[in-house]
């Protein structure tokens, strides 16, 4: 009888462990993954991650980290392309899974590119929600800004869930739930189902509509700072939009008014 232990599988170069995967519809999904000891990153950054391909070379994307930079476990929010390279393997992994992440965080959806303010708009499309999802979890964002306000367009109401439940599920946080203290409002809208807010915010912003429901006055370079993580459409549309109201777009290196980011595809 052979008794020798069998042999390993090999171990994936930076291989990190899924621990949970939720599927929002069937064309959405999050899930954690261990997070190395040794990553550090600023909420609202992305890294490259993936599988390994068939033909032995990592397949990977840039994801944005969706969870905040305290978590313990890193979370992403994806799409499922049904032939998409990457998501069409990715949308089947389970808990007890590896996957591939290179700890390199990068971006430019971060505060240190920000000029101070007192007012943080986030303007997301789609997945584009994944950044903020880490943002409106950092405490810093809130000592930061006396007031965020996350706007969230999508097709369908279904699409929204993933930012609904967190949102919903933040005021009563342990850990940033007194850090929140009514700072955060949630301005979702849908475009092609009905939703108690239709249109994609672009428009709202354009006829002030968004201002009007929310109560505040227009966007002013004096203290309004913001985020635009969505398709190419929405953020050339949004960046038109708000250099209209003076802002100027920032960098880490040229900290401004505003940033942009699109939404990767993954
Ligand atoms: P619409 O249905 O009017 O195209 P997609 O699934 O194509 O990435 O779009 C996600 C959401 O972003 C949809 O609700 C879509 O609205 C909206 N959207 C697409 N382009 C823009 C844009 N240029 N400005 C604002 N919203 C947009």
């Amino acid at each position: 009888m052979n008794t020798a232990p069998a042999p390993k599988a090999p171990t994936l170069p930076d291989a990190q462990t899924v621990t949970q995967v939720t599927h929002w519809t069937d064309w959405l999904f999050s899930f954690r993954v261990t997070r190395p000891k040794s990553l550090r990153f600023r909420s609202g950054e992305f890294v490259m991650i993936g599988l390994m391909g068939d033909n032995g070379r990592p397949l990977l994307r840039a994801y944005s980290i969706a969870s905040p930079s305290w978590d313990d476990e890193l979370e992403f929010y994806s799409i499922k392309v049904q032939d998409g390279p990457l998501t069409s393997r990715l949308q089947h992994i389970k808990a007890g899974d590896e996957i591939i992440l290179r700890p390199k965080p990068v971006g430019t959806l971060v505060h240190d590119a920000l000029l101070p303010g007192k007012r943080l708009y986030l303007f997301a499309t789609g997945t584009g929600i994944a950044p903020f999802a880490s943002l409106i979890r950092d405490p810093e964002t809130y000592e930061k800004f006396d007031e965020v306000i996350l706007a969230h367009t999508c097709r369908t109401v279904a699409e929204l869930e993933y930012g609904r439940v967190l949102v919903e599920s933040l005021p009563d946080d342990p850990l940033i739930g007194e850090f929140i203290d009514g700072k955060l409002r949630y301005y979702p809208t849908t475009t092609r189902e009905d939703s108690p807010k239709m249109g994609r915010v672009t428009d709202k912003l354009r006829s002030g509509e968004l201002f009007d429901d929310l109560g505040v006055p227009p966007i002013s370079v004096d203290v309004d700072r913001a985020m635009v993580c969505g398709s190419m459409g929405l953020n050339k549309d949004i960046k038109e939009i708000l250099e209209g109201f003076g802002l100027r777009e920032g960098a880490n290196s040229d900290p401004a008014h505003y940033v942009v980011e699109k939404a990767f595809v993954g």
